[in-house]
């Protein structure tokens, strides 16, 4: 195994095979729903029971999806690397846990959870929510939110996000378009410690293609798998 310290960052092109929606292919959710509207702030305090809908929609989706090829070939190298393997993630789905990997930072949070906007808790909430949904800590109806990072928010786990791009030795970006800061600035941030090789398994180039060391393209069940087994056999 050449690398030591792996950081990977991941989008929904990974959980695309699995049935979840992308964002910004030609069928993905952003062409369906404006994201103003379910993703802002602004838009859950205009109508937050469209909101709700709107994630309660995608819980449904995620509890018939199943982890593909790609999530369960990141828990093999996690397992099998002697090394450190970190999984930093853009999706709220939990299919990298449910593959077997246990080493995930979900920067844009997790769909199967909410937060009180009153007690600041956060908890497992797999089922449907409502505006008058009670919080499961402090009992507070009407103060609950999808526990995901809407536009305008700063993700989660940023310091320690940090902290692993500024020492990895392999950075490899897997199903993301590079449309969305601060994950598509990663690859630059990389390149400026100057030691890491860095690689995009993507279905096509993203924007920050022309600044990856490496690229594959194909689909994640593909490519991941392959990549991986050559992590492991080198
Ligand atoms: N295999 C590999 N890559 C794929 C596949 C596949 N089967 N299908 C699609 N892709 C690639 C697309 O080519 C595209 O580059 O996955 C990427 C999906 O891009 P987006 O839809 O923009 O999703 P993502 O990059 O994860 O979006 C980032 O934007 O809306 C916010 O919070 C949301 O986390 C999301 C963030």
């Amino acid at each position: 195994m050449r690398y030591q310290r792996i950081v990977v960052l991941t989008g929904a092109g990974i959980s695309a095979e699995s049935g979840l929606g992308t964002f910004r292919d030609e069928d993905g959710l952003w062409t369906k729903y404006d994201l103003e509207d379910v993703a802002t702030p602004q838009g859950f305090a205009r109508d937050p029971a469209f909101v709700h809908e709107f994630y309660n929609a995608r819980r449904v989706n995620l509890r018939d999806a199943v982890p593909n090829a790609a999530h369960l070939a990141l828990a093999e190298l996690e397992r099998r690397h002697p090394g450190r393997v970190l999984v930093v993630t853009q999706n709220v789905d939990d299919l990298h846990e449910r593959a077997g990997s246990c080493n995930i930072l979900h920067m844009h949070g997790e769909l199967l959870k909410l937060r009180c906007e009153s007690c600041g808790q956060v908890a497992d909430w797999p089922g449907d929510l409502a505006i008058a949904t009670p919080c499961p800590t402090c009992a507070v109806p009407g103060y609950v939110r999808p526990h995901v990072v809407w536009f305008g928010e700063m993700p989660f786990h940023m310091p320690k996000i940090e902290l692993e791009l500024a020492v990895c030795d392999l950075f490899v970006s897997i199903g993301t378009s590079g449309n969305v800061y601060p994950a598509a600035g990663f690859v630059a941030e990389v390149r400026r410690q100057g030691r890491a090789h860095t690689v995009e398994l993507n279905l096509e180039p993203s924007e920050g293609a022309s600044l990856f060391a490496e690229a594959r393209l194909g689909p994640a069940t593909t490519v991941v798998p392959a990549f991986v087994r050559e992590l492991i056999e080198a």
